[in-house]
């Protein structure tokens, strides 16, 4: 299959997108926070090709992109008042809502679940998209499965080329790490998977506590012991075991991402920044560039554990996980 760039500037680029969705076909698309791979959600053969094309198990649900909140109830039903408040407050942004679907929707969209991720993007090329051609789309994050999302219409090209329809090139993604989830489906608010957006901020807007389980057994592919995963191996250390790491393996290549200078240059270095919301807009580049980098050993220095650095952590554990 041929791999279609287009320019979200370009106008007869953005009706080809939008010409391609409705066609059933797959076309990558930009959002704030990482690129998705998108297809009609209400065309499941369409779906099921975003499995095979990722090579995603069929039961991992996906996350449904709306042109705006007040396609919500078309969705999604019983929905609680506590989601319409976040809503009202965080969309379009970084959030996804799982709530209890509506009967209507195919469960090869929710993996087989009763429940469905919905989210309204602020990417303005995926708003106009989803406006113009009055949309709605199934959208992961555009990487082949387990491994590092992409934040450009370049690495979506680079590592998906040949089994999508095209990529909708809309810029670098401005957050860089997946959307915050919360779950509003059970007795409790829970955040699945940390985000841009805090369980403070959420606490914030809705004057009650959110739980923020470490461990749950939610069906979230997020939540596999391994992802977000590069192909050489990852280690993080404390400044002291990286600097003593780079000592004893001075015959390998080793690529670096720390946040202060080293004293002897390593085959590839990264100087990372020091506040978590540049260090996520970043992450996910670099360890892409990383692994491409002909790196053995890839090293990073642990950020800070101070609760602004959460989903940070929660990618870097689960990039760095090695099977047993
Ligand atoms: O920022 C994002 O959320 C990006 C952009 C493209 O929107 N999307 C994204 O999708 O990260 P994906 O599929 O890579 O991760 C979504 C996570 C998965 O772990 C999936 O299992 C979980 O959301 N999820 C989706 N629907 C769910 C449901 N009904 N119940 C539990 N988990 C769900
Ligand atoms: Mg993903």
């Amino acid at each position: 299959m041929k791999t279609f760039m287009l320019n979200a500037n370009v106008a007869a680029d953005l009706s080809q997108a939008a010409a391609l969705l409705h066609q059933g076909k797959l076309v990558a698309v930009p959002t704030e926070t990482v690129y998705g791979l998108a297809a009609d959600a209400t065309n499941a053969a369409a779906v099921r090709q975003i499995f095979s094309a990722k090579g995603r198990p069929a039961d991992h649900p996906l996350i449904v992109h709306l042109p705006d909140a007040t396609a919500l109830e078309q969705w999604a039903k019983d929905i609680p008042h506590a989601a319409l408040t976040l809503a009202e407050a965080f969309w379009p942004g970084p959030l996804t809502l799982l709530l209890k679907k509506a009967d209507h929707v195919d469960s090869c969209v929710t993996g087989g679940l009763d429940s469905i991720g919905l989210r309204v993007s602020a990417h303005p090329v995926l708003l106009t998209l989803l406006k113009s051609a009055q949309l709605a789309v199934a959208a992961p994050s555009a990487n082949p499965y387990k491994r590092i999302s992409p934040t450009s219409a370049a690495q979506v090209f680079a590592t998906m080329q040949g089994r999508i329809d095209a990529v909708l090139d809309g810029g670098e993604c401005e957050f860089g790490l997946e959307s915050t989830i919360v779950s509003l489906v059970g007795e409790r608010i829970q955040v699945l998977r940390a985000g841009p957006i805090s369980v403070a901020a959420l606490e914030a807007v809705l004057g009650c506590p959110v739980e923020s389980p470490e461990q749950h057994d939610v069906k979230v592919s997020g939540n596999v012991a391994a992802h977000y995963q590069p192909h050489t191996a990852l280690y993080c250390l404390s400044p002291q075991a990286l600097l003593a790491r780079l000592q004893t393996h001075q015959s390998q290549k080793v690529a670096v991402l720390s946040f202060n200078p080293l004293p002897v240059a390593p085959f590839w270095h990264y100087q990372m920044p020091d506040n978590a919301l540049d260090y996520g807009r970043a992450l996910y580049k670099q360890l892409y560039l990383a692994d491409q980098s002909g790196a053995e050993l890839i090293l990073i220095e642990t950020p800070p554990t101070d609760p602004s650095w959460q989903a940070v952590h929660n990618r870097l554990m689960r990039a760095a996980y090695q099977e047993a």
